[in-house]
This record gives C-alpha cells, sequence and structure tokens, in this order.
C-alpha cells in the first residue's frame, strides 16, 4: 500500500504509533494517492482510493463532453438520511462532479426511505420520470441507495422493470459509494451491491454540512426495538454505537469550522453505548458532549421512552446546552396496543415519564410522533391517544396514518378500514393543531435567543432561525445574521411560528 511518490505507507499520512489520533480526511491529498498500485483492503483507506479512482475518470468524462458534470442526491425519510446524504455529496464534489438543484443532471442519487409505503412510492415516481431524461443524455447516470433498497422486492423490482438505474447500495455499505460507481464507470452495465448487516461502523469520511453552522452527528446506527409497525430494524440492522473519542473528536472538528448547533442522532439515542467495549450511557456521552468549548446548542433525536433514565433527565435539567425539547414519541395511548406494538411501556408510565421531565424542567417543550389506526384500533383505544394528547399539551405531534410494511409483524394483522383511519387522523390532527397553536403563543412577548438560519423565503429583507424548542421566528435581518445568535422579541405568534423583532 503506497501513498504518493515516495515509497510512504498508506498510513505515512497519519502517526503510526497512534491510530487514533490520526488525522481527519480533509488532510488526505487524493492527487498522491498511487492508483497503479492494488487497492487498499482497510477502509476508509480503500474509498479514499476509489475517490482517486472516479476523479481520473470523471475528469476524462468532462474533457470528452466539454463541459462540467454535474450531481444532485435527492433524500428521503429521516435525519440519518440527511446525514447520510450530507456524506454521499461530499464524496461526489471529491469526485469531481458539480452540485446541482436539479434532478436531471449527470449524476442522480436517491437516498430512499420506506418507514411508510408513500415513501416508497414516491421513488418509483421520479424513476418513471428521469428514464426519458436519461434517453436525452448519454452521461446521465441514477443511482439508488438508502433504506428502500434493503428490502429484497425492491431490488428484485429494480432488476426486472428498472434496468435502466445504474447502480444500487444499501445502509450497511452506504460507505462505499465511491467504490460502486467506479466499477459502474469501468464496466457498465447495472450494479448491485446490497448487504444483509454489517458490524463496521467507518469513519474519516469526507463530509460536509448543509448549514455551516449546524449538522446532525450520528452516534449510534441501526435499532433493536423491533416495535411491531417497524420496518427501521429490518433495513438498518443492529444497534451499532459508535465510539465516544470519534463522536468527540467529530464534534470538536466540527465547531472549528464554524458548527454552534449539533443534532445527535440515533433511532433510540437513549440506549448509547450498552454494546460498546467499555460501556457508557447516553447520558454520560452528553456530559462530555457539553464539555466542547465553542459549542453553543445540543439536541437529540430520537428517544425511547422505554430507555429513558432519570440520570438523562438530571443531565438536561442542569446543561446550559442542551435544548429544553424533549422529542419522545407516543405512538399510541392505549396500554394494550402499545403492549402488542411492543414498546414495552404503558400509558400511565408514558404519562409518569413526561410528569417528571415537567418537573425537573417547567419550560421543556415536548413533541412526539402518533400512528393511527394501527391494526385492532378501535374508538376507545383511539380516545385513549385523544386523551394522553390533552393530558401532556405536545408543542407539537407527528401524526401518521399507519403504514403495512411488508415482513413487520403487525402486517398480517387485521387492518383497520381506510375509511375509519382517516376519520380518526383528521379529528387527531384537530386537536393536535389547537393545542400546539396554544403552546406556540405561550411565548409571545418574551425575548428568546434565536439561531438564524435562512434568509425569509418570502421576504428577502427577513431572516428565519430557530428557538431553542426549534420553532420558527422570522424577523428583520440581512444574511450577516445566519449562523449567528441574536436575541429577539417574540411580537407575534401565527399559528407555529413568530414574528420577532431584535433586540440587541
Ligand atoms: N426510532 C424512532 C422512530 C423512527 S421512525 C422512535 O422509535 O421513535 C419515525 C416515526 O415513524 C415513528 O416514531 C412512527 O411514529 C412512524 N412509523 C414507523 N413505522 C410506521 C408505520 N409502519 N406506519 C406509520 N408510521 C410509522
Ligand atoms: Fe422503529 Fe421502534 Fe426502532 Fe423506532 S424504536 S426505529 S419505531 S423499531
Ligand atoms: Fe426512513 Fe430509513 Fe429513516 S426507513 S425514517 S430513512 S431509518
Amino acid at each position: 500500500m503506497l501513498y504518493g511518490k515516495k515509497a510512504v505507507s498508506f498510513y505515512g499520512l497519519y502517526d503510526r504509533r497512534d491510530k487514533k489520533s490520526r488525522n481527519m480526511y480533509n488532510e488526505v491529498d487524493f492527487n498522491k494517492i498511487d492508483l497503479s498500485l492494488a487497492a487498499p483492503q482497510e477502509e476508509p483507506e480503500r474509498q479514499y482510493y476509489f475517490i482517486a479512482k472516479c476523479r481520473e475518470t470523471v475528469q476524462e468524462l468532462k474533457q470528452e463532453a466539454g463541459r462540467e458534470l454535474t450531481f444532485h442526491v435527492e433524500t428521503f425519510g429521516c435525519q440519518m438520511n440527511a446525514r447520510d446524504s450530507e456524506k454521499l455529496t461530499a464524496i461526489l464534489k471529491e469526485i469531481g462532479y458539480q452540485e446541482s438543484e436539479h434532478e436531471v443532471c449527470d449524476l442522480v442519487l436517491y437516498n430512499t426511505c420506506t418507514v411508510r409505503e408513500n415513501a416508497n412510492l414516491k421513488v418509483y415516481g421520479h424513476l418513471g420520470h428521469l428514464k426519458k431524461e436519461k434517453k436525452k443524455n448519454p452521461y446521465m447516470l441514477i443511482g439508488l441507495c438508502g433504506c428502500m433498497m434493503q428490502e429484497s422486492h425492491v431490488v428484485e423490482k429494480l432488476k426486472e422493470s428498472y434496468r435502466f438505474v445504474d447502480f444500487v447500495f444499501g445502509t450497511h455499505n452506504v460507505f462505499k459509494l465511491a467504490e460502486i460507481l467506479y466499477h459502474r464507470l469501468a464496466s457498465g452495465g447495472q450494479i448491485i451491491d446490497i448487504w444483509d448487516s454489517t458490524e463496521q461502523i467507518v469513519e474519516n469520511l469526507p463530509s460536509e454540512r448543509k448549514f455551516p453552522f449546524k449538522t446532525g452527528v450520528n452516534i449510534m446506527y441501526g435499532c433493536n426495538n423491533f416495535c411491531s409497525y417497524c420496518i427501521v430494524p429490518y433495513v438498518r440492522g443492529r444497534e451499532r454505537s459508535r465510539e465516544p473519542k470519534e463522536i468527540l473528536r467529530e464534534i470538536e472538528a466540527l465547531v472549528a469550522d464554524g458548527v454552534v448547533e449539533v443534532m445527535l442522532l440515533g433511532q433510540n439515542v437513549n440506549s448509547y453505548g450498552k454494546n460498546l467495549a467499555e460501556p457508557m450511557s447516553f447520558a454520560e456521552l452528553l456530559k462530555e458532549v457539553e464539555q466542547v468549548e465553542g459549542l453553543k446548542r445540543i439536541r437529540f433525536m430520537t428517544s425511547h421512552p422505554k430507555d429513558l433514565s432519570d440520570e438523562l433527565i438530571a443531565v438536561m435539567a442542569g446543561s446550559k446546552k442542551i435544548c429544553k425539547h424533549f422529542h419522545l414519541p407516543l405512538q399510541c395511548g392505549c396500554s394494550r396496543l402499545l403492549e402488542d406494538m411492543n414498546r414495552h411501556y404503558t400509558k400511565e408510565q408514558y404519562l409518569e415519564l413526561v410528569a417528571k421531565l415537567r418537573r425537573a424542567m417547567p419550560d421543556l417543550s415536548i413533541t412526539t410522533d402518533i400512528i393511527v389506526g394501527y391494526p385492532g384500533e378501535t374508538e376507545e383505544d383511539f380516545l385513549e391517544t385523544i386523551d394522553v394528547v390533552k393530558q401532556v399539551q405536545y408543542d407539537s405531534a407527528y401524526t401518521f396514518i399507519y403504514s403495512r410494511r411488508s415482513g413487520t409483524p403487525a402486517a398480517s394483522r387485521e387492518q383497520v378500514p381506510q375509511e375509519v383511519v382517516k376519520e380518526r387522523f383528521n379529528r387527531l390532527l384537530a386537536v393536535v393543531n389547537e393545542i400546539s397553536k396554544e403552546r406556540t403563543a405561550r411565548l409571545t412577548g418574551s425575548v428568546q435567543e434565536v439561531l438564524v438560519e435562512s434568509i425569509d423565503d418570502h421576504d428577502d429583507t427577513m431572516v428565519t432561525g430557530r428557538l431553542e424548542n426549534s420553532i420558527q421566528v422570522h424577523f428583520k435581518g440581512s444574511k450577516e445574521d445566519i449562523g449567528q445568535f441574536r436575541k429577539v422579541y417574540l411580537r407575534e405568534a401565527k399559528g407555529f411560528y413568530y414574528f420577532g423583532e431584535v433586540v440587541q
């Protein structure tokens, strides 16, 4: 494994004596990788090698085409996918493609979601459209990755009816984009590379951010909970926690690069660290993250109620940086259905947790996820959900119509008729919205810190930012405000957002 002109070992770039302290990828000089040698076996070095290989090929293609080549990554699904897409984007830029806002370009990559059927259907819709576009552009490549690709029936369908899709990979080998793309560029034909599972966590791949001042940071991957309706454990595999050192090193580097807010990401952050060689709780990790100088706001997602510890509540209550906002998915207010869902808490236990949280942090904003129409849900069961919503007074709630996911236990149970589900869904939404409006309005007339995110979509003399509880505020400002904290007087609540004025 040689790197550069002199026979430097691949690790010559790093300090060999202490692999843990080796540098981040951005100190890698891709021009110095010796491509006459075989690809290294170790990651991420192997991917660095393929990035360099792709660079050469893409450079040739650009010369042949007489223009730049563009790419677009389209993301479906949750924050994990959004974070993965930031990494995929950085790799494609490193390879020499230019980012485009449009899907019709030279390389389009769909990072898919399959948590509900409609997420899944959207992808086929987009592909139908792209098929025609591809005929017009000989350089166009279409790639698919993400959760939907972990389902074998999807891959079968792509093989049979979507031959124009060039390359497909899954969640376990998402780090392999450069290698897979290189093989597609070199050989043509449809490339499909899906792994069933992995123990591997590949660190130090290129990464970039949608916002310079905030980003998500994965702390763990996968899920072990197997809620009976949910496909995530099947498509994301078992829980794997990142080493705290790696997480802290990433956050320190992000802060040095201008990040002031991080969202720690995992399907169930409350079970972080259980499988590490040296186990560590999520609360302990938060204490460490709090110490990172220059970091101003810490968020996390998602907390499973069954693992929410008193230690976490105490750490949060005592923290200056952790946002006083808790996303605590309820799913359903009926204890019988919660048991069937395999959620491991009852309605009463959930309400007790909320009471504990509020005792420790009276100003806390609580948000949730709710599923309507889970198999076997009766009107009485549904009213239990409404009851919890009214008791908790959520700041906001994501409400979902139950979607049957093949292979999950709930899929084979008797389903609630669609008209009944729709009617319940609308009723729930009305209650949630009314409470949410009232909760939002409670801060009217106060002065709050806002992290400014962007110029307002509707008026370019205004900016948009977020409060600690994630609610948006619009006020007069300019691009100099972006990424800055401003003290803002909240003049008027407009449903789910505010208009305000800067006070300093
Ligand atoms: N790990 C997180 C949730 C990830 S999925 C947690 O446990 O809270 C995000 C949300 O999608 C879930 O909270 C659930 O409300 C919803 N969801 C998952 N599977 C669903 C399905 N089959 N139908 C409808 N909604 C679903
Ligand atoms: Fe799905 Fe449950 Fe895991 Fe969340 S905790 S991802 S709802 S199985
Ligand atoms: Fe969707 Fe996968 Fe996230 S199924 S919700 S993108 S983990």
